[in-house]
């Protein structure tokens, strides 16, 4: 498969497309998901401790033989892991799990608990080697702004929902200038019905003999999305990554642009989030 890479800003270089495993079950499903993955040429997982499958993405890994340094793996710490000193410790915990002596990518999952005292420990994991890059997933209220204030590194990422019906352009705006890149989940909507089918993507798809999720895949890495499509299906998977002989063109990028009506697939408020997820921890 051809590898695009996004250079971060911190010079490192994560593969734009990847595979994710949120509700893969740890075990031989995440096994055969990231093995057939990483077979067909993916080298960019995108996993979190609220997963639970850590431990089979690091299994798979090992086991694929590949050189380490070939494969980016992003993970994620849970709010009950924020705060100095507390940090630290679940970063090792995390690094156990893995089976790895460094995490490429390590993001704050939730925008709620001690997130800055959160951010100082994942700084000192990257001066101690633990960590490559670090960023942010969920922070799209001014905690993102709070962050950026204290920050000594700036979020390399910023994982967000974000597909051609929310397209998060405000959000690229404000974090423009730290040089921080979005990261897509949902990128096709979870798999909503409703958005596969919208018919630009079908008339699209017809033109370029592909799917509609090929077009919506190969529009979010025409924007410059890192994206991460997950499924359990190999004949998907394949599907998913057959998005590099085509381009869509520029007026065509503009007519998706447009379908943008800022609905969301997942609807929690982060007073709802807060006292829900925040009730639920993961397992070590
Ligand atoms: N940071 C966060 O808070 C957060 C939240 C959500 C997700 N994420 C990350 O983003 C990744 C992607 O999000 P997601 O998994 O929820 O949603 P998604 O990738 O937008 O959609 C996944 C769904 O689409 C289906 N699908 C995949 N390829 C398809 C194809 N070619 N044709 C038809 N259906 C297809 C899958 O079913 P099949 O298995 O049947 O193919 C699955 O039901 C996650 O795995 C995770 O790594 C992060």
């Amino acid at each position: 498969m051809k590898q695009l890479f996004i250079t971060l800003n911190d010079g490192n270089k994560i593969p734009q497309f990847g595979t994710g495993v949120f509700q893969v079950p740890d075990g031989k499903e995440t096994l055969e998901v990231v093995k057939n993955a990483l077979t067909l040429g993916i080298r960019h997982i995108d996993t979190a401790h609220a997963y639970q499958n850590e431990r089979s993405v690091g299994q798979a890994v090992k086991e694929s033989g590949i050189d380490r340094k070939e494969i980016w793996i992003t993970t994620k710490l849970w709010p009950n892991e924020y705060g100095e000193g507390v940090t630290s410790k679940a970063i090792d915990k995390m690094l156990e799990r893995l089976g790895t002596n460094y995490i490429d990518l390590l993001l704050l999952h939730q925008q709620f608990g001690d997130y800055i005292g959160a951010w100082k420990d994942m700084e000192k994991a990257v001066k101690d080697g633990k960590v490559k890059s670090i960023g942010l997933s969920n922070f799209e209220s001014n905690r993102l702004e709070e962050v950026l204030n204290i920050a000594k590194i700036y979020p390399s990422v910023l994982q967000v929902e974000c597909h051609p019906y929310y397209q998060q352009k405000e959000l690229k705006k404000r974090v423009e200038k730290y040089g921080t890149v979005i990261e897509s989940w949902y990128p096709i909507g979870h798999g909503d019905k409703g958005l596969i089918q919208e018919p630009l993507f079908t008339q699209l798809a017809k033109k370029y003999n592909k799917t509609n999720v090929q077009i919506i895949l190969r529009w979010h890495i025409q924007e410059g999305n890192i994206i991460f499509p997950r499924t359990m299906n190999p004949v998907h998977m394949k599907e998913n990554l057959d998005i590099f002989d085509f381009e869509l063109t520029p007026e065509e990028m503009n007519s998706i642009r447009k379908i943008d009506s800022g609905k969301r697939f997942f609807t929690m408020t982060l007073e709802e989030q807060e006292k829900n997820l925040g009730a639920w921890k993961p397992e070590d």
